[in-house]
């Protein structure tokens, strides 16, 4: 196949425009017939979705694109193109696609148009990010990007890259900046290895946004010096005083319960960085944003009203998903507000979810090992709100999607006698990530009190837990007979209260 740059290679990119329509409608079709299609997460048309990008308010709207290979599972031609797909919103809530964002058209995004990030300028939304190009023996070249995107949505790319190839110190996996703005001109963070192979993050800074960013150093760390072998999709903000370097380490060993997933996300909380301080001097250990299976490449942003709002991947690189035979693969995660307190992020989703909540119903229960399991017959597309005081020790298990037969479920195990609350995805449908385990520890203190609330979309779960002190994001693939919640004690007298709703936001869009 030629492309335009009038290069014979199969890997390179394919202009969208030019995909012929029967092959995009094939690809929207297997999509289509797929039983996991989720009802409240955003998730590709067809082919691979992974990080979010861009993720701004801009001009009375917020936007978000993602990463997005529509073909990769498209055999026959196998068309390679990954870029960023656009979608906006009024709520955060309910988006709307606008199809291609950033197309990798240029010889500085040959082999993709990479992660990065947008700044609200006011009549124009900057965007920067990272084009990843491979010469004839397949070595990488990154080039970091900027374009503008006006009111109208024209995307407009800079002629000449921000900063070309690589930084003396650091191997070519160098990419995914996020920017901001100070009085002190224009920041980034943007992930890195060092040529020893261990990962970092490192500040650009231009005075203007378009012209001059050059490096300034990398994010110091007292104790991460040697933590992972590159930093993907770092991001930098502040909350409540304090500097937050949120990012995403690979290459962690395992260490009992921590660090249980094949890469990681998470935060080092510490001092405020400007142009002369570039020093964290993190307070806190790496702490892993979210407890589940299913989580990556997170981006956040801070919206008019002040709230600091993440998006993320609730996904993983290199983990086979079941969808995947249905041609596409991934969603993001529900938008969360951040709130950083006693030491800590504290996560909730985003308000505006309440609008979507119907048939809302009351839940009060008590249980003991005596007495019958509760069960509510859900559906697919719900939230529960539960809250629990309890003061004997004892188990509870939620059984989430179960079957009436109850032999396939995803389990909450919430152990006041321990001090422990696990989550259990053994049996919840079709297999997904194996090899890196079944059971997470969400959980380790006290339990008298237990506030938790679960989203439960077609093909995942995200579980918010003392008001989002610990949050949970896995898929599961539970099959259609699977739509019930059983509560059951095992030990100790339990009483559970709370409600529960309906949550479709794309029912009620159409
Ligand atoms: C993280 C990542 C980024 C890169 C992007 C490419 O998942 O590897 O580092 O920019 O995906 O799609």
């Amino acid at each position: 196949m030629i492309n335009q740059l009038g290069v014979t290679d199969e890997h390179y990119y394919t202009k969208y425009a030019e995909i012929p329509e029967k092959i995009k409608k094939e690809a929207l079709a297997r999509a289509d017939k797929s039983p996991f299609r989720q009802l409240f997460h955003t998730e590709a048309p067809s082919g691979y979705l992974n990080d979010p990008n861009g993720f701004s308010y801009f001009d009375g709207k917020y936007h978000l694109f993602y990463q997005w290979t529509p073909f990769k599972y498209q055999e026959n031609p196998k068309l390679w193109y990954q870029a960023w797909h656009h979608l906006v919103s009024e709520d955060l809530v309910a988006w709307e696609s606008l199809g291609p964002g950033i197309e990798p058209d240029t010889l500085f995004e040959t082999h993709g148009a990479y992660s990065g990030s947008a700044w609200d300028n006011g009549d124009e939304l900057l965007l920067f990010y990272t084009g990843n190009t491979r010469n004839e023996d397949w070595q990488r070249t990154p080039y970091q990007l900027l374009a503008t995107m006006d009111r109208d949505g024209v995307i407009k790319k800079a002629e000449t890259p921000a900063i070309t190839g690589t930084i003396p110190g650091y191997t070519d996996h160098f990419r995914d900046p996020k920017i901001w703005k100070t009085a002190e001109g224009y920041f980034a963070v943007i992930g890195a290895q060092r040529t020893d192979l261990t990962g970092a993050a490192l500040v650009l800074h231009s005075e203007n946004g378009t012209t001059d960013w050059r490096v300034l150093g990398e994010v110091g760390t007292d104790r991460h010096q040697d933590f992972g072998y590159m930093w993907e999709c770092p991001d930098y903000f502040e909350l409540d005083g304090m500097g937050i370097l949120l990012f995403s380490p690979q290459g962690l060993a395992p260490e009992q319960n921590r660090f249980e997933n094949i890469y990681q996300t998470g935060y080092l909380v510490g001092d405020r960085l400007d142009k002369t301080h570039l020093s964290l001097h993190e307070q806190s250990e790496f702490i892993e944003l979210d407890r589940g299976f299913d989580i990556y490449a997170t981006q956040t942003t801070a919206l008019p009203d002040g709230r600091r709002i993440l998006s993320g991947w609730m996904g993983l690189p290199e983990i086979a998903y079941p969808t995947e035979a249905y041609g596409y693969c991934g969603c993001l995660l529900l938008p969360r507000e951040l709130r950083f307190e006693d030491g800590r992020l504290k996560q909730r989703p985003i308000r505006e979810l309440a609008a979507y909540e119907t048939e809302e119903k009351a839940l009060s229960v008590r249980l003991d090992p005596d007495a019958n399991t509760h069960q509510i017959a859900i559906g697919f597309g719900h939230v529960l709100k539960l809250h629990s005081k309890n003061t004997a020790a004892g188990q509870l298990v939620l059984e989430l999607y179960s079957n009436e037969e109850r032999t396939r479920y995803t389990r909450v195990l919430l152990d006041s006698a321990k001090g422990e609350i696990w989550l259990d995805r053994e049996k919840s449908g079709l297999p997904v990530g194996e090899a890196y385990g079944t059971k997470r520890l969400l959980w380790e203190g006290d339990l008298s009190e237990i506030e938790l609330a679960l989203y439960l979309d077609r093909s995942s779960i995200e579980l918010f837990l003392q008001d989002g002190l610990v949050v949970a994001s896995s898929r599961i693939f539970p099959d259609e007979s699977q739509q019930s919640v059983y509560f059951e004690s095992l030990s100790g007298e339990w009483a559970v209260a709370g409600t529960h709703a309906k949550l479709d936001v794309q029912a009620k869009k159409g």
